[in-house]
């Protein structure tokens, strides 16, 4: 049985383990997928034995992704923008092939789950971390009409556009100095985890605004009860995403691409 695995600390509450099982089961594929919990300097130490005791393919969540885009041999594209990975693939020649698929699959839940079009739409990324560093280049590929990047820390928001600006119109501010609607938000900051908002403007929300947190939980983020209050049109969390990422993750492995409706359903009922 082909050996694959998620990495993280803490790795208690992954969804990955089920999500990834489920998606074997539905294609046919015959593989094992655990979760590991790494103390917080031994990445390097599990990956090796990882791979040396045969293992084919890992995701890694936090904090380990910048760990992984280190140890990695080989990268796509986007996890070498991304400078994070949270897919391993091991090639036939042993080497590590790095992947991100954050992005794609935060593309991917907007644009086919939800049906809205990104193209030529103007696009808030609350947040300039790891998060945000991931997303970028997928959310750019799809010619938003721009991107501005708003962050607590503004040099890192006005760094990250830097980096990003031969890929397309992208710019860096203070949560202050952003104060018109935009199209759609997308919420990276990781303020919702400890149940906190930035100090947000509420005139970024029109009644067309479209509000997205990459965070998810049993009930709404916070994030997205303030967005409702301020009549945002629709808000999304990011469970879409989580199961996105993993089938795009399951494609590099696996070479098929698994369905994710109706496991998303399941996972929204059980919530409630
Ligand atoms: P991640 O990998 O989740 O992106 P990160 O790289 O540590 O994690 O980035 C966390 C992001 O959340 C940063 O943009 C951080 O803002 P700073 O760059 O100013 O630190 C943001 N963040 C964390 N707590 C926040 C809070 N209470 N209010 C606003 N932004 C916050």
């Amino acid at each position: 049985t082909d050996l694959y695995a998620v990495v993280g600390n803490p790795i208690g509450h992954s969804k990955s383990p089920r999500i990834h099982l489920e998606f074997a089961a539905e294609t046919k594929q015959d593989l094992f997928y655990k979760a590991i919990l790494v103390p917080l300097d031994g990445f390097d130490t599990e990956a090796k034995r990882f791979f040396k005791h045969g293992g084919l393919g890992m995701n890694i969540t936090v904090p380990f992704k910048e760990d992984a885009y280190r140890f990695a041999d080989e990268y796509t594209p986007r996890a070498q923008r991304a400078q994070a990975v949270n897919t391993l693939k091991r090639l036939d020649d042993g080497r590590l092939l790095a992947d991100n698929t954050d992005g794609a699959g935060l593309v991917r839940d907007i644009t086919v789950n939800n049906n809205i079009a990104l193209k030529d739409k103007r696009i808030l990324l609350l947040g300039a971390g790891g998060a945000v560093r991931g997303v970028l280049q997928p959310l750019l590929a799809e010619q938003p009409n721009c991107i501005v990047i708003a962050n607590r820390t503004v040099n890192k928001a006005e760094q990250l556009a830097e980096d990003f600006a031969d890929l397309g119109k992208v710019s860096g501010l203070g949560f202050a100095d952003v104060d018109e609607p935009f199209d759609v938000i997308i919420n990276a900051t990781s303020a919702s985890l400890s149940g906190e908002l930035p100090p947000l403007n509420p005139s970024i929300i029109s009644p067309e605004t479209v509000c997205y947190d990459m965070m998810y939980g049993n009930s709404a983020t916070v994030f997205n009860q303030w967005a409702t209050e301020q009549g945002a049109k629709l808000t999304i969390d990011g469970l879409g995403m989580l199961v996105e990422q993993a089938a795009e993750a399951f494609f590099l492995w696996r070479g098929v691409r698994p369905s994710t409706a109706h496991l998303m359903k399941t996972l929204r009922d059980e919530r409630r």
